[in-house]
């Protein structure tokens, strides 16, 4: 379904990629493991059109997209969340569910779909961004993106700075988006939380992907270790 190639992104002198390659469908879950700086919010950056790639290919359904914008790829189908907390201040949860829904829906339709959404998740229709706590933004974020009607969704570290009952709704609530058909890719540093959703993952380290396979395979990896031994981690890996 998404294909990357060889992709390669530096900034200056560091080289946040480097000639990483993967492959997506919507058979299961996946996810990007990695020590901090690895490179995984950047490669998040380059295939939903963030930023462009200094060298690669990435095709999606078919089709080459590495040129596309990002919200076309939006309209593709490729949908992200973002790793930063960071909602308008000025607009209420129902404008931003509503904005997401106007992607493919009329204003009105965006509208009642985001009020239904927002009932299915407790989300607070009238309430501002800057009122909401960590949890409840974390939950718009997963609203957001689903009112986007995706067929690949990228999270990037939802569970980050949540209680153990909020993770568990957004593991439950990401597993009901992939069993209806979106393919799904996380990026993330809670390893149990890996454990439970993903079962193919990808290890970046250093901008490379220096891993993939089945938990307990790259659990098992050296290399992986290694890679996590040799940096400050903030997650630890099993
Ligand atoms: N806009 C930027 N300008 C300069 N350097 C950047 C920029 N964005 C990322 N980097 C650098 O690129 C490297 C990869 O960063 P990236 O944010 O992709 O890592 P990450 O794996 O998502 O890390 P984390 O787990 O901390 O979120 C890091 O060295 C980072 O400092
Ligand atoms: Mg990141």
């Amino acid at each position: 379904m998404l294909d990357a190639k060889g992709l390669t992104k530096s900034y200056g002198q560091v080289r946040a990629v480097v000639d990483v390659s993967l492959s997506i469908s919507n058979d299961r879950i996946y996810g990007i493991i990695g020590p901090n700086g690895a490179g995984k919010s950047t490669l998040f950056r380059l295939l939903s059109g963030f930023e462009r790639p200094h060298a690669g290919t990435i095709t999606f359904d078919g089709r080459r997209i590495e040129s596309l914008a990002a919200h076309r790829r939006a309209e593709l189908g490729i949908v992200r969340s973002f790793q930063e907390l960071e909602l308008f201040p000025e607009l209420t949860a129902g404008d931003v569910l509503t904005t997401a829904g106007l992607l493919h829906d009329k204003l009105a339709d965006a509208r009642e779909r985001a009020r239904e959404t927002a009932a299915t998740f407790d989300i607070p229709w009238n309430v501002r961004a800057t009122e909401l706590n960590p949890g409840m933004i974390r939950r718009i974020e997963l609203a957001r993106c689903i009112l986007a009607r995706p067929k690949v969704v990228l999270f990037d570290e939802v569970m980050a700075g949540l209680t153990i009952p909020e993770a568990e709704f957004m593991c439950e609530n990401i597993r009901l988006l992939h069993e209806s058909g979106v393919a799904i890719v996380i990026v993330e540093h809670v390893m149990h939380v890996v454990r439970s959703l993903c079962r193919h993952i990808y290890v970046m380290a250093s901008g490379r992907m220096i891993a993939q396979g089945a938990p307990d395979e790259v659990a098992n990896d050296p290399a992986v270790t290694a890679a996590y031994l040799g940096t400050r981690k903030r997650g630890a890996l099993a």
